[in-house]
């Protein structure tokens, strides 16, 4: 209390700043950050074989203190309305930046509809960001969860003044962006730093990496178990004749990204006709009554750390996921049919299926100091 006095008193008298000396993080909202030196050290990417190469806007190049500013911002409360969820929260670095609940719960508990999605390897993707590819850039995505009601609940002008009032972040927005002035500090630089730290996510060490990229001449990385069931994944595209066929490839291939980047309706949703789906997916976005259902086929690289599986986190294993393609899911219009079909497995199919999926597991990112949260 004598604190607040003092500090209404020093800020009404003109003094330049009243700290905080507790956590040294409360200071004048107008701050001449001048004092404080700008030079960013540039960032470059190192794109493990099988990536591509990244597409990084012209003006938001990656710097060290860009990708430590966004970091922070990722795992900081700060941005919610009560101080409760930070994005990983939702994107939590144990489970590929993803969440084992099937729908997380927001600011007050609050659920939405879509289950959270793995960011690792997400500034590779160019065909759309969200379950129905409705954000076009990660600096656009960045603005999103702040203002979701079922997520943040908070509003940007907050989280400015919030940000703007902080001595620490006065200092780190300073140093990354060349602000001459704490009130300087917005969304859109927010939403920079954010989406610099995502850019740098990037994991491609798994044991099919290892083969697939011959990062290790090891020829007994897999077994013949794990090397059946790549064949089934990739089936023709491997050419591999005579082996049993999962099509999977056709929608989750991409080189190490295994994600074609398409929008298809994979079938798990039984509806008399294409109007009836509970969520629309992409179809709410194009207006397209043939897009109804159609959800991005999202990346299969640590699937076996990010149950539950799709949209809504309704299956809640692999091997439901496995028996759900096999059976060929439920027909509609817009289903191609040419992969999505009954696949006849036997059951060493199925298993030699599964355990090739367990194969594009990488635990080495979450060893990664990088990724961690900066404020444990
Ligand atoms: C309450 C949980 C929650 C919070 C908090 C949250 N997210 Fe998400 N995130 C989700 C869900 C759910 C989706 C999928 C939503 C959809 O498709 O409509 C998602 C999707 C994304 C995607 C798209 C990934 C892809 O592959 O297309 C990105 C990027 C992302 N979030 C980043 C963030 C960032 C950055 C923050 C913090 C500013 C954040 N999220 C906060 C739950 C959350
Ligand atoms: C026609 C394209 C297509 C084919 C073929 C396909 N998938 Fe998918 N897959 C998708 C789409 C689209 C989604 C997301 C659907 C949703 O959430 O509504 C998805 C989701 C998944 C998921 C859940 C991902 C997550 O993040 O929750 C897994 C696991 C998966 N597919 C595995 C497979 C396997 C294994 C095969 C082969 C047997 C396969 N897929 C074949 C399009 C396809």
């Amino acid at each position: 209390m004598k604190k607040i006095i003092f500090c209404s008193l020093a800020i009404i008298i003109g003094f330049a700043s009243c700290k905080d000396d507790d956590d040294g993080t409360v200071a004048n909202p107008g701050e001449d950050l001048t004092g404080i030196p700008y030079e960013t050290t540039p960032h470059t990417l190192a794109i493990p074989p099988g990536l591509p190469s990244m597409e990084i806007p012209a003006d938001n190049p990656l710097t060290v203190e860009g990708i430590e500013l966004g970091r922070r911002l990722f795992y900081d409360p700060i941005l919610s309305k009560d101080s409760t969820i930070s994005c990983a929260s939702c994107h939590n670095l144990r489970y590929s930046f993803n969440d084992p609940k099937a729908i997380s719960p927001g600011v007050g508990g609050l659920l939405g509809n879509r289950s959270s999605m793995s960011l690792i390897n997400v500034g590779f993707q160019v065909k759309g960001l969200f379950w129905d590819g409705r954000s076009q850039t990660l600096e656009e995505q960045a603005l999103h969860p702040v203002e979701n009601p079922v997520e943040m609940a908070e509003i940007w002008e907050n989280v400015e003044v919030k940000l703007q009032r902080h001595a620490d972040y006065q200092k780190r927005f300073r140093q990354a962006f060349g602000i001459e002035n704490s009130l300087e500090i917005t969304k859109e630089l927010a939403a920079k730093a954010l989406a610099q730290f995502e850019r740098t996510l990037i994991s491609a060490n798994s044991r099919y990496d290892k083969k697939r990229w011959q990062l290790d001449p090891n020829p007994f990385l897999l077994s013949d178990l794990e090397v059946d069931g790549q064949k089934i994944f990739y089936d023709d595209l491997l050419g591999s004749p005579g082996a049993p066929t999962g099509h999977c490839a056709h929608c989750h291939d991409g080189g190490a990204l295994y994600t074609s980047e398409v929008y298809r309706n994979n079938a798990i949703t039984e509806v008399a006709t294409l109007n009836d789906f509970p969520d629309k997916g992409l179809g709410a976005i194009t207006g397209n009554l043939t897009d109804n259902g159609m959800f991005k086929s999202t990346s299969l690289r640590n699937i076996a750390l990010t149950a539950p599986y799709m949209h809504d986190g309704r299956f809640q294993t692999l091997e439901e996921v496995v028996e759900h393609y096999n059976s060929g899911g439920h027909y509609a219009d817009n289903v191609v049919t040419l992969s999505i079909q009954p696949l006849n497995l036997t059951e060493y199919d199925k298993q030699a299926l599964l355990a090739f999926l367990h194969t594009l597991t990488d635990t080495t990112y979450y060893t990664n100091p990088a990724f961690r949260n900066p404020f444990e």
